[in-house]
């Protein structure tokens, strides 16, 4: 990996990652970059770390020898999230570089004994404090609690203007030569908002309400340039992550996008023949569709898709007694995430009694999804061709439902 200059004094480090689950269970195939930052002033600080994982730290600390910083200048680590895809580095950092002060909130503080057995100097900041580097280098803090623990906070150098948030504004995606918007051709910026909304779905969704109090907080600072914990930087366009996390954050409770996703699973096959005809019912109104078979696609997917959908469709049969086990799993996850105020319809099989209508009642209270369902289309057995036509019509009528909702919310 390369150093590269971000601004006046200040350089983005990063490490990639492949080849595992995310948190444990997100998949990556496209990799993971976990960004750093330097800044000089008279002092030097560095924000934000990567993880412990199979030499990462040593990733980084190869990249203080490009720019010519020894370990030693290193004044400051400012933990803006204790998460350990950020503060993993700390302990292989203090084995080059035993004396260091930290500079975390309050929280922050209680998280690093618990992971690391401090013992360096700890300075707890919170919202409005700063810290002087010197040569006009002001570093100002700014709590963005749940953003995505409750301990974070971001750090904005008032002097450049770059404002590093830290989880906020990230992607998925691993990056190599060119880090920042202005180096990106269009198809690698659309590569990484795809990558953004699935991040964004996964790791932030939860958490969209203090996701839209950092955003409302991030417009109050005169920020010239973006500067993620994962990701890509914004320095000649930041207001477009600015603004798709805004859309992003709104989604949680719809509408979102003019689009359907229908997610299906099936024992023998007669669920499935219902996909086609809700698709096509969806495809008549000019309605954008996601198809998706469970359990086959993992559900890190789906969850993006359904979060920029106004419209799900839910196509299982009974199992059991119950739901489809694999729909089940989605649609937990679905609620843990507050994919709520859907609109929605549901059709499936049932052999020898039904029973997923009331599994799938009992999420949606759980998690207080909210979601509008179109009376569902269940059949013994096979699908008659009357019962097909039945989702068809379904279909279309989910579809003329969204298209009016997100018209009349005028979300885009
Ligand atoms: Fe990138 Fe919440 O860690």
């Amino acid at each position: 990996m390369q150093a590269t200059q971000v601004t006046d004094n200040t350089w983005r480090l990063s490490a990639n990652i492949h080849d595992i689950l995310f948190e444990g269970m997100w998949p990556i195939p496209h990799g993971f970059s976990m960004n750093s930052y330097i800044v000089k002033g008279e002092k030097t600080a560095i924000i934000d770390g990567v993880c412990d994982w199979d030499g990462t730290p040593e990733v980084l600390f190869d990249q203080f020898d490009q720019m010519g910083v020894k370990a030693d200048e290193i004044d400051y680590v400012i933990i803006n999230h204790m998460e350990p895809d950020h503060s993993g580095w700390i302990k292989a950092f203090r084995e080059i570089r035993p004396n260091f002060t930290i500079v975390t909130t309050a929280k922050a503080k209680v998280l690093l004994e618990a992971f690391y057995d401090n013992t360096n100097e700890v300075m707890v900041v919170k919202s409005g404090d700063t810290l002087d580097l010197g040569n006009g280098h002001v570093l100002a803090f700014a709590e963005i609690p749940n953003v995505h623990w409750p301990e974070t906070m971001a750090t904005f150098d008032t002097k450049t203007g770059t404002l590093f948030p830290c989880d906020a504004f990230g992607s998925f995606g691993a990056i190599n030569e060119s880090p920042y918007d202005d180096q990106l051709t269009q198809e690698q910026i659309d590569f990484y908002e795809y990558e953004a909304t699935r991040y964004y779905a996964n790791i932030v969704g939860a958490y969209s309400g203090p996701a839209k109090r950092a955003v409302v907080k991030t417009e109050t600072l005169p920020f010239k340039i973006i500067a993620p914990g994962h990701g890509i930087v914004w320095r000649q366009n930041p207001q477009k992550i600015i603004e798709d996390y805004k859309r992003y954050a709104f989604y949680s409770k719809g509408p979102a996008k003019e689009e359907i996703t229908v997610i299906w699973g099936s024992m023998y096959g007669n669920t499935q023949r219902g996909v086609d005809p809700v698709v096509e019912g969806i495809r008549s109104e000019g309605v954008k569709v996601n198809v998706h078979q469970v359990p086959d696609t993992h559900y890190s997917y789906i969850l993006r898709d359904v979060w920029n959908s106004s419209g799900v469709v839910l196509g299982m049969p009974t199992y059991e007694y119950k739901m489809f086990s694999p729909m089940a799993v989605v649609l937990d996850e679905l609620g843990r995430k507050k994919a709520l105020n859907r609109q929605a319809f549901r059709f499936g099989s049932y052999g020898w009694s039904g029973g997923a209508q009331k599994e799938l009642d009992e999420i949606m209270l759980r998690y207080k999804m909210e979601w509008d369902f179109l009376d569902p289309v269940e059949f013994l057995g096979a699908p008659s061709q009357e019962d097909l036509d039945l989702i068809y019509q379904r279909g279309k009528k989910l579809a003329v439902q969204v298209k009016e909702w997100v018209a009349a919310d005028g979300c885009t």
